[in-house]
């Protein structure tokens, strides 16, 4: 059995989620957004954070581009669902789980552009930046975490545990 650590709790991540979404509100305002959600990881962030965008929302989508096994991110990357949206000329908000290496959203970032959105900003509930290995900065992030294995709020090991309202640290058998 593994064994967790709670690292950030459930009204934390609530209270940071409804700031965002105010700040975002507050940048977009006058405008309308395309949401694309990045799966599987960030469908309850992006849940939640839609409903606190008081702008209007033309769409809400979801990519999933991943092929990451296990804590190790591979750097292979397989477009596994595309979005069904034309995003030409659109203010587009990708929103991810987690930065880590930034791999996944570089890629991700550049694929998109070739599209010619009007806009394209990258909004993460998390981001480990001590991580990266290259210069994505996401535009927005709820909360800068450590180099540490986390769980909840979405974020699974090996597709468990992704219903945690809590954010864990997750230490496994063999540590
Ligand atoms: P990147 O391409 O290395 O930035 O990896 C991004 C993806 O790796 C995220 O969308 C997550 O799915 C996964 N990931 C990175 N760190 C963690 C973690 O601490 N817990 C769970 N998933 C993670
Ligand atoms: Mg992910």
């Amino acid at each position: 059995m593994d064994k967790f650590e709670t690292m950030i709790s459930e009204e934390e991540i609530i209270q940071k989620v409804k700031e965002l979404g105010a700040k975002i509100s507050s940048d977009y305002e006058g405008e309308s957004v395309v949401v694309i959600g990045v799966l599987t990881g960030a469908f309850i962030f992006t849940a939640d954070l839609v409903r606190e965008i008081t702008v209007p929302v033309e769409t809400i989508d979801f990519v999933s581009i991943s092929s990451y096994e296990g804590d190790k991110s591979t750097g292979n990357f397989v477009f596994k669902k595309d979005i069904s949206c034309d995003i030409k000329g659109k203010n587009v908000l990708v929103v991810e789980d987690i930065v880590d290496t930034g791999r996944t959203l570089k890629k991700l970032k550049e694929l998109l552009m070739m599209r010619e959105p009007k806009t394209l900003k990258i909004c993460t509930a998390f981001d480990k930046p001590s991580r990266r290995v290259n210069d994505l900065v996401p535009d927005y992030n709820c909360i800068t975490v450590p180099d540490e294995f986390i769980v909840g709020y979405g974020l699974d090991y090996d597709g468990r545990y992704r219903q945690f309202k809590d954010i864990r640290i997750v230490r496994k058998e063999n540590e």
